[in-house]
């Protein structure tokens, strides 16, 4: 099954935004053509941060017809995935440095009916997924140290975008590539352009003067990387 995209996926980060008004958030996301909404899941242990946990996903699910990414920076994350599904999340993804058992944790998620998805920090080398190509739908990278949003993208993360690319050639699997942190219209065409397929944005649309108007920046950016 081929899970890249037919155009690049912005996927703008609701860590950023302002959470005691999240409803209006998710419909500024739709007002703007975003994708799919992404929701930083943190445990305080995996991360230095804790921010929210399945209620808050399963309010937003009443809110929005947007895709749920759940990115899970959480100790023991087979605890609570599919919990994290059931309230709501279409994707949802794992760190694989939290998770010894990440064969399994992905098989659980994808049985519960969501698109699983492995995460990589910066210092993690690609090549430790090799083993795992086939049991996940997408891997994100990424491109600054999980726990804060608004932190400075790592430029080393373009040259593992093109060796995970090479990678799902050269095992003829197209899973999906996403890159979370610090993206801006910036980096946005250089990441697609090595081969990313979705694009994580906090702090470059919520805090920007016009979020409606950095939506649409970006997507502008992303398919220039697309073009070539
Ligand atoms: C960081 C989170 C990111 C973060 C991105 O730990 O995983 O999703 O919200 O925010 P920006 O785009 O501001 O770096
Ligand atoms: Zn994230």
């Amino acid at each position: 099954m081929n899970l890249r995209p037919a155009k690049p996926l912005l996927a703008p980060s609701i860590l950023s935004a302002d959470f005691t008004h999240l409803a209006d958030a998710l419909a500024l996301l739709e007002t703007a053509g975003a994708e799919v909404a992404h929701v930083d899941v943190m445990d305080g242990r995996f991360v230095p941060n804790i921010t929210l946990g399945m209620p808050v996903v399963e309010a937003m699910r009443a809110k929005t017809s947007l895709p749920l990414d759940c990115h899970l920076m959480i100790v023991e994350p087979l605890r609570y995935a599919v919990d994290f599904v059931k309230a709501g999340a279409s994707w949802v993804s794992i760190h694989q440095e939290a998770d010894p058992h990440a064969h399994r944790t992905l098989a659980a998620i994808r049985e519960a009916g969501a698109m699983a998805g492995i995460v990589l920090n910066p210092g993690t080398p690609v090549e430790t997924l090799v083993d795992l190509v086939g049991d996940f739908d997408f891997v994100l990278l990424m491109s600054v140290n999980p726990g804060f949003g608004g932190q400075k993208f790592i430029p080393r993360i373009l040259d593992k975008v093109r060796r995970l690319d090479t990678l799902r050639t050269e095992r003829q699997t197209p899973f999906m590539i996403q890159v979370d942190g610090g993206v801006s219209t910036g980096n946005a065409a250089d990441l697609v352009r090595a081969g990313a397929d979705c694009l994580v944005a906090g702090n470059a649309v919520f805090k920007a003067a016009d979020p409606v108007a950095a939506v649409k920046g970006l997507q502008a950016e992303m398919a220039k990387g697309r073009q070539g």
